[in-house]
């Protein structure tokens, strides 16, 4: 139905696999698209109770932006681009059915926002979580530097935002990003007996919950100025000069402008 998802219901679980396996399933505009129709389909289909996002093939969850959609992207546009994920990362985040992250591979920039912006995140052995955009010279734009911070701690979260450090699993676990690692090939199967308990619990309640632990973060305002900083560090040479390096495949240079 989707080119760039694969959607599946079972016993009332709705599976959305980001399906870029090539790129690593790396959330460009087309993704983007697709994934809202998708949870169009969450919102409305009395049919799905509970939903996974995960990642095609073994190797990432999602690797992050599509780096090849940042190149000659103007501040207004880069402005729309972080608002547009943000968009849609909340929808997912205030969904009354549960959502919940089967992180399996990579889980970079936009990916571990994605994976963040679930209700709960399990993770396969084999994971790794990072918020590497200053290796870009950019900051993440869909909610990552809020939502890492209420996740981790604000040390912790500005540790990884700063220094592109990616964290495995265990460490993950340990910071309480992620509620379970399990092996690689037990992954959907614990996502679903997870959700199997959750949606024999009643739905308004169930919705309720998630509602009023969202409600219990307050002011949004720091998600508006990530969009605005993300727009004003596209505007920089150096933005540039990530992006280029990224794709020539060579290490930056950035000179601080
Ligand atoms: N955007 C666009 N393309 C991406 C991508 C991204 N975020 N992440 C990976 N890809 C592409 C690579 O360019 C490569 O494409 P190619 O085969 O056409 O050259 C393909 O996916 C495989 O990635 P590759 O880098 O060859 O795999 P690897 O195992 O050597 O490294 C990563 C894996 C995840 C460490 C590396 O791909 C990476 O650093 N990705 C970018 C992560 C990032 O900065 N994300 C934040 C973006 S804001």
């Amino acid at each position: 139905m989707y080119q760039t998802l694969l959607t599946s219901l079972d016993n009332t679980i709705f599976t959305i696999t980001i399906n870029r396996p090539d790129k690593l399933n790396a959330l460009n505009k087309t993704v983007f698209e697709a994934l809202n129709k998708a949870l169009d389909e969450v919102y409305t289909n009395t049919e799905i109770r509970s939903v996974i996002i995960t990642g095609a093939g073994n190797k990432a969850f999602v690797a992050g932006a599509d780096i090849a959609e940042f190149t000659d992207l103007s501040k207004e546009e880069a402005l729309a681009m972080a608002q547009r994920g943000q968009d849609t990362f909340f929808r997912i985040e205030n969904s009354p059915k549960p959502v919940i992250a089967a992180v399996n591979g990579f889980a970079l920039g936009g990916g571990c926002e994605l994976a963040m912006a679930c209700h709960f995140r399990i993770a396969s052995a084999n994971a790794r979580f990072g918020q590497p955009e200053v290796n870009l010279g950019l900051i993440p734009g869909y909610g990552g530097t809020q939502r890492l911070t209420h996740l981790i701690g604000k040390g912790r979260a500005i540790e990884l935002l700063i220094s592109a450090t990616l964290i495995d699993a265990a460490t993950a676990l340990q910071y309480g990003l992620v509620n379970y690692v399990v092996a690689p090939e037990e992954l959907l199967d614990k996502a679903i007996s997870v959700l199997t308990g959750i949606n024999t619990k009643a739905p308004l309640a169930v919705a309720a919950a998630i509602q009023c632990a969202n409600a219990s973060l307050g002011s949004t305002g720091g998600y508006a100025m990530e969009v605005n900083e993300f727009a004003a560090c596209f505007a920089t040479a150096d933005a540039k000069e990530g992006a280029a390096a990224f794709l020539g495949k060579r290490k930056p240079e950035f000179k601080g402008k």
